[in-house]
This record gives structure tokens, C-alpha cells and sequence, in this order.
């Protein structure tokens, strides 16, 4: 049976008829599989990657051959979901070129649907120049996690006058050029009501209250796999490194008491 994909007019549709879109982040098959079995409407192959998966500091220090990697595998895993890749750092600051090159690797090789480019302003032209290929584009504004340099720290966002303002900008000008739906992080729930009635595509919210039209958060965080201190915004649905722990050490202390293998593990 084929299933239908999930595409930029399915989102829109569900926006009209005010459904709300489940969002999450996955780096790897087999969550992959299970998010898009349960009905996960966009999987986002995020540069959290590199702090959740592969231990960096910050997201700065994804390449684009890590992503492409955590992608292909996502995309095997799914039919329906819309795989949405993130554009790591300087993979498309640089230029239009290095932009539309690398998005397009996203798509052409590692089985993505769109791609996701942080922020507005200057980065703008980067994305018209990936739409304009033919390539999907989420935007991301609020607190962006590629520019932490220039925020000085983790923020929530839009808490002065010019920011709010800005931040309503920057989602018009974002439509304007063309994306499909923006994700918002870190910022107040007035200022996504402010936000929706200034655009017309989905708003997608991380730590940005109830109004948004669908929520994203990343999947190591709900299912308690992440070590650090987690955001207000969080909820961990499920503490899985006690679960993990504890199997681990059975397995040790199995081991090492000649219980395993037993019989029933054993060829004949
Ligand atoms: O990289 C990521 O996981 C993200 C989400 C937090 C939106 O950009």
C-alpha cells in the first residue's frame, strides 16, 4: 500500500482545518521508524544531533557529512513523515552557491523532503536562492541555536520592544520569500498570536507556549537520553537512561557470575 507523504499543501490543510502537527527531532532508523509509525507528521534531523548524539559542546561543530548521514538513515525508515533537514553551520552562510549545493546533497542523497535554515535578514537571499531550486525551506527564528555566539547564552527571546518587533519582521519576510512554515523557539505565547496574525503559513513552536500550530521538541530530551539541564519548555515523557543503566549493569553482573549465557541462550 502506498502511503501518502506528507508535503507543504498536506501541512497547510491541516492548519485550515486547525489540526495541530506533532514534530520531532530523530538521528537514526530505528526512532525514525517508530516516530513515523506513530503518526509523527515532520521528523526533524536536527543539529541537536551533534549535542545529543555525538557529544559536541554546542551545534557549531556539526559538518555536513554528520547530517547527511543521521539523514539517509532517517529516510530509510520512513514513508509518511516529511523529513526535514537541518542546514548546519556555514553550510550555507558562506554563499548562494554553498547554500543550494548543500541543501540540494540534502535531497538528492540523504532522502530529505526540505530543509531548515536558521534565522532572517542576510539569510534570507541564502533561502530564495534554495527555494528558487526547487527545494523546500522551514525557517527558524527566536532563539537560534546557530548564532548562541551572538546571544551570549541560552534566551528567551522578544522580551524587549525592537525584538518583538523584529521577530514579526523577520516571519513576514520569511513568508515572503517563500517558506512553508517557521519554527519558533524560546519566545512568549503573545508573541506568537502576534506573529499568526502576521502570516498566513504554520507556526511551529519550541518553548513557545500553546498557540503555535504544532509543536517540536527533540527526542533524546522527552525520553530523558539527554545528561544536561533541559529547558523550562521540556517534558520528559519517559526516563530512559535508569532503564538502560540498569540493564547494562544486569548484563555486567551476569557476566561475570557465568550466568549468561544460560541454557536457553546457548546453541545445542
Ligand atoms: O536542531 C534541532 O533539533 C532544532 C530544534 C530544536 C528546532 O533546531
Amino acid at each position: 500500500m502506498v502511503i501518502p507523504k506528507i508535503t507543504p499543501q498536506s501541512l497547510c490543510e491541516l492548519k485550515r482545518q486547525g489540526e495541530k502537527v506533532a514534530l520531532l527531532t530523530a538521528y537514526d532508523y530505528p526512532t525514525a521508524l517508530i516516530e513515523d509509525s506513530l503518526g509523527i507528521e515532520i521528523i526533524l534531523v536536527g543539529d541537536s544531533f551533534g549535542m545529543t548524539v555525538l557529544g559536541y559542546d554546542s551545534t557549531l561543530k556539526v559538518g555536513m557529512s554528520e547530517m547527511l548521514m543521521a539523514c539517509s538513515a532517517v529516510g530509510r525508515a520512513v514513508k509518511r513523515a516529511m523529513i526535514v533537514a537541518d542546514m548546519p553551520f556555514m553550510s550555507y552562510q558562506p554563499s548562494n552557491s554553498a547554500a543550494v549545493k548543500n541543501a540540494g546533497k540534502f535531497v538528492s542523497s540523504a532522502n530529505a523532503d526540505a530543509v531548515k535554515v536558521e534565522g532572517a535578514g542576510i539569510t534570507l537571499e541564502r533561502i530564495k536562492a534554495i527555494i528558487g531550486a526547487g527545494i523546500p525551506v522551514m525557517g527558524h527564528i527566536g532563539f537560534t541555536p546557530q548564532s548562541l555566539k551572538k546571544f551570549g547564552t541560552y534566551k528567551v527571546v522578544g522580551k524587549i520592544d525592537t525584538e518583538e518587533k523584529q521577530l514579526i519582521e523577520d516571519a513576514k519576510a520569511l513568508e515572503k520569500v517563500g517558506v512553508f512554515s517557521i519554527i519558533v523557539e524560546c519566545v512568549s505565547s503573545k508573541i506568537i498570536k502576534e506573529i499568526k496574525k502576521a502570516v498566513k503559513i504554520p507556526i511551529y513552536g519550541i518553548g513557545a507556549g500553546a498557540d503555535c500550530d504544532g509543536q517540536i521538541l527533540v527526542v533524546n530530551d522527552i525520553l530523558g537520553l539527554f545528561q544536561g539541564k533541559l529547558p523550562k519548555y521540556v517534558k520528559k515523557y519517559a526516563d530512559l537512561t535508569p532503564v538502560i543503566e540498569k540493564a547494562i549493569k544486569e548484563y555486567i553482573s551476569d557476566v561475570k557470575n557465568n550466568k549468561y549465557p544460560d541454557e536457553e541462550h546457548t546453541y545445542k
